[in-house]
């Protein structure tokens, strides 16, 4: 027989073989969402694949060596939205190439050498919105074959060699293009009659990107009377003097938004000149922003002269100084200050500021307050700023703010409780470290406040009133925080309004009852990375309008949500990913629960088992109820063997003797006995038993013969089997000597007990009690059962007196003789033997 190994070896590449030249098996792309999105970047193609549906929306196709694209590559996928065809060393794009993608809205040629671009090669794309040209080889748009789409609405043919800012007449018919990017490209001069086509676009509103570009010159006039919705002039300029004479060729151009300045990298002008700016006086500019120049001096007020009625100004990466002696009076509503230097933090004072973002910026460690009267958003967010006493009017000197943002900054000491404030609707400190920010109802006047973030600010909760007074909020973050006990009391009473509760990584481990109580309008809570040990805890009743319930990332080992009132809503979705869940049969209806309602879920088989060993790691899908049945019966029935093996052995050992005296019967049933009687007596009575009994009852006639321990126990052999085996066994009857010493003696309690057991065993039976003293009443209750016996049954009393003896010897000759076997040989036997007994004393 062929070894397995030997006919996998042969079988194997056979089948690699096979399944390689069945195309539509091999399938090099990946599915990203099923019969819509494939990716298939960087896998050798040669051709357009075949084996993808055609009702595919979004294709990319990027790094493949397709080098040309013939006409109707394309027509198996008519409903493509997106095609990327970014680095596919597509030199040739015949006519009619994506003819029939009618739906395709946006197409990415990014970076490949096209040499040849035949004029239909665009024909067809009737709602082509977004075509990407970038690095493609172009000389110039004017033979650019995309005056047919009308739909265009961004064209973006950076970092090709355009070196001439002709727009062509074919731009009329783009009427809804809204950005065309021609960075980086070799533009030197721009004339008026360039710009020609653009005054016939109606309603033009068009985003226009020249950054890098070496720009020599603008004509004057250029861009009079053209609008244009932005216009970005970035690292454009190798000279102060040729930017300032640009800057003046702009005169006339009416644009919302003005972006001048250089890039991190790509620096031309060794100094920044303010008179560059002066041009800036004969455009219509509502925003300006300026990004990346060596340092930017306000000293002298006339730099800004012409930006004194603009609404928003950005400066970003400067190194700003003077920003103090602007005049009150501008009319900016905006300022940007972003990730510039400073001496120390500016303090403002401008009338009409109404938004104002500080953020990123070095050099400002000590917050310093400013006045700021119609200021409504304040963004101050990762400076590293210390804060001594927040927050107040008297800080911002305004009574209208709404929006303020002290997120990632340094210690921010919470001493003023927002005082002015009232109107403020959104506050965010996450990162940041809050002091004092649980020792009084901080937010007490906020009551318009909806959205408050204390995330991860070291805030350690022990003051229950540190959220009244929020009666309006609805999202609450207090992630990466700390409460006393790792408990989470009642402190959410007054937030009727929350919707949102993130709770997360707060260390908790156990949480108040009443806790969620408040918070009808709760739609989702995030108790993930804590460390609750149950689900239980949580109360849900009244979480009516729970959507999400987060508590990934715990330790909850099993639950009892299952129950229908105790789960808020059969619309929550539970995260519970990431737990320590107990696959054991105990909790096996909450298992079986979550395999009935698997859609509550989420990731239902990221839900593994950290308990058994056994099941460490598995799903909790993969739990079997059936071992819990087939283990309840194996655990009932051996725990009843074990009871029942138990009992056996307690009563073994209870009546060990009982049943040595059992089995003793057993086997000398049927046989003769050797003594007429045993004598049970204390040793302290032997005298009597020697001298009275024994005297009386051997040496008389009819003689009996006595089982005595002195004299008939077998030496060598243990006491009680003595007792058993000589005593009783061999015995007719049984004469017990009740005296003081009988009562008190172990030994003496033990043979008679045993002496019960055996009468009641034995069919040969009667036991003697002889009196020979009065025993105490008291003392002789203690043995209940030969108190009772006494009782029940008659007995011989030993009498001091001559008559009463002579009687007490007649009665007891009398019960001995009971049962004897009287026959001449017996007697005989008995007589022959009694010397040789007596001898053997
Ligand atoms: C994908 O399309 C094929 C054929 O149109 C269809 O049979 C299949 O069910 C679809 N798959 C999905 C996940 O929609
Ligand atoms: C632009 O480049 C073309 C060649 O690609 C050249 O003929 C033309 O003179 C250049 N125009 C300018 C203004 O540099
Ligand atoms: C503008 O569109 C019209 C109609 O689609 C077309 O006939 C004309 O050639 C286009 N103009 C240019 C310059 O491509
Ligand atoms: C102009 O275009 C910008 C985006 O480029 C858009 O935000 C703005 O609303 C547009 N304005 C008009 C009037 O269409
Ligand atoms: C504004 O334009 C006028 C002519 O249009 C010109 O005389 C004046 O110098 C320009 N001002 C600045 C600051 O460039
Ligand atoms: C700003 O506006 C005011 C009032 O409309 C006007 O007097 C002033 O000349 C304007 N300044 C500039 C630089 O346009
Ligand atoms: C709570 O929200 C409701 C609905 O969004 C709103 O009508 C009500 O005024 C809010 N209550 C408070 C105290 O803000
Ligand atoms: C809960 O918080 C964790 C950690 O911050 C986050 O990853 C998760 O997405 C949050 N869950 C929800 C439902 O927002
Ligand atoms: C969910 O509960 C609503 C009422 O609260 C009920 O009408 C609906 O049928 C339930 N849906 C399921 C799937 O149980
Ligand atoms: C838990 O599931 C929710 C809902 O899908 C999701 O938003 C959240 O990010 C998940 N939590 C974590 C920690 O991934
Ligand atoms: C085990 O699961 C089945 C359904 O999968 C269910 O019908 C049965 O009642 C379960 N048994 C126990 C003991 O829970």
């Amino acid at each position: 027989m062929m070894p397995l190994s030997r006919l996998a070896g042969i079988l194997i590449p056979a089948m690699a073989f096979l399944s390689y030249l069945r195309p539509e098996t091999w399938k090099p792309c990946t599915e990203v969402v099923p019969n819509i999105s494939y990716q298939c970047m960087e896998v050798k193609l040669y051709k357009i694949p075949d084996n993808i549906p055609s009702s595919t929306k979004n294709l990319d196709l990027s790094f493949n060596p397709l080098r040309h694209l013939g006409s109707h590559s394309f027509s198996n996928f008519p409903e493509l939205r997106v095609l990327d065809l970014s680095r596919c060393e597509i030199q040739i794009i015949e006519d009619d190439a994506y003819q029939g993608l009618n739906h395709l809205s946006t197409l990415i040629l990014t970076g490949n050498p096209i040499q040849h671009l035949a004029p239909g090669s665009f024909s067809g794309l009737s709602s082509l919105q977004k075509l990407v040209a970038v690095e493609i080889n172009l000389p110039s748009l004017e033979n650019f074959p995309i005056g047919h789409l009308k739909t265009l609405k961004e064209l973006n043919v950076a970092h090709n060699s355009i070196n001439s800012s002709k727009f062509p007449e074919y731009f009329s018919n783009l009427s809804n293009l809204e950005y065309l990017d021609l960075s980086n490209n070799q533009i030197q001069n721009i004339y008026r009659k360039d710009l020609q086509v653009l005054h016939k676009i109606p309603l033009l509103n068009l985003s226009l990107d020249l950054s890098l570009n070496l720009i020599k010159f603008i004509q004057p006039d250029a861009f009079k009377e053209l609008r244009l919705h932005k216009l970005t002039l970035r690292s454009n300029f190798d000279s102060i003097n040729i930017m300032k004479t640009c800057i003046e060729g702009l005169a006339g151009l009416k644009v919302h938004k003005l972006v001048l300045g250089e890039f991190k990298n790509e620096r031309n002008l060794d100094t920044f000149n303010k008179y560059a700016l002066e041009g800036l006086c004969n455009l219509t500019v509502e925003e300006f922003q300026i990004a990346y120049f060596d340092e930017f001096s306000l000293d002298d007020i006339g730099t800004f002269n012409c930006l004194a009625n603009l609404s928003a100004i950005s400066l970003v990466s400067l190194y700003v100084v003077n920003l103090e002696k602007l005049p009150k009076d501008f009319r900016w509503q905006s300022l940007e200050l972003i990730n510039c230097k400073f001496e120390q933090f500016p303090s403002l004072s401008f009338y009409s500021l109404k938004t104002f973002v500080f953020t990123a910026n070095h050099y400002s460690n000590t917050f310093v307050e400013f006045e700021l009267p119609s200021l409504e958003f304040l963004d101050l967010s990762r400076n590293g700023l210390s804060y001594r006493s927040c927050c107040s009017q008297a800080d911002f000197g305004t009574t209208r703010l709404k929006y303020l943002d002290l997120s990632f900054n340094d210690i921010i000491i919470m001493s003023s409780n927002f005082l002015g404030l009232e109107q403020l609707e959104y506050l965010d400190f996450h990162h940041s470290n809050l002091k004092q920010a649980s020792d009084f109802s901080v937010f007490l006047s906020l009551t318009k406040l909806l959205y408050l973030d204390i995330s991860y600010t070291n805030t350690r909760v022990t003051f229950h009133g540190i959220f009244h007074g929020l009666e309006s909020l609805k999202i609450l973050k207090m992630a990466g925080n700390y409460f006393q006990d790792n408990f989470l009391p009642d402190i959410f009473t007054e937030l009727t309004n929350l919707t949102f509760l993130d709770l997360s990584t707060c260390h908790l481990e156990q949480v108040s009852q009443r806790a969620f109580d408040s918070l009808p309008r709760i739609q989702v809570i995030n108790m993930s990375y804590n460390k609750l040990l149950s689900l239980d805890i949580l109360p849900y009743q009244h979480l009516h309008s729970l959507q999400v319930l987060d508590c990934s990332f715990n330790r909850i080992k099993a639950s009892n949500i299952q129950e229908p009132q105790r789960l808020p809503s059969n619309q929550t979705l539970l995260n519970l990913t990431q737990n320590d869940f107990a696959c054991v049969c105990e909790h096996q209806s909450f298992l079986q629960w979550v395999k009935t309602r698997k859609r509550l879920f989420v990731e239902v088989e990221q839900m593994v088992c950290a308990t058994p060993s056994d099941m460490q790691g598995l799903s909790v899908l993969s739990f079997r109820n059936s071992t819990c049945q087939m283990s309840k019966t194996v655990i009932s029935v051996s725990a009843v063997f074990v009871f029942i093996v138990f009992l056996i052995l307690v009563l073994v050992y209870k009546f060990y003797f009982h049943l040595m005296l059992l089995a003793g019967c057993k086997r000398y049933g049927g046989g003769e006995c050797t003594y007429d009687a045993f004598v049970i007596y204390s040793s302290q009575d032997e005298d009597w038993v020697r001298n009275e009994l024994v005297k009386n009852l051997e040496e008389g006639v009819p003689p009996f013969h006595l089982c005595l321990h002195y004299r008939d126990f077998i030496p060598g052999v243990a006491i009680s089997a003595n007792i058993i085996q000589e005593g009783f066994h061999k015995s007719r009857k049984v004469i017990v000597v009740v005296s003081q010493h009988f009562i008190q003696s172990r030994w003496c309690i033990f043979e008679y007990e045993i002496a019960q057991t055996w009468q009641f065993l034995s069919s040969c039976s009667g036991i003697i009690f002889i009196i020979l003293q009065k025993v105490e009443k008291s003392l002789l209750r203690q043995q209940v059962e030969l108190y009772r016996l006494l009782n029940r049954n008659t007995y011989l009393e030993w009498e001091n007196n001559v008559l009463g003896q002579h009687i007490f010897w007649r009665r007891l000759r009398k019960a001995l003789l009971a049962g004897k076997p009287w026959s001449p040989e017996a007697a005989a036997d008995t007589e022959n033997k009694e010397p040789e007994a007596t001898a053997s004393i």
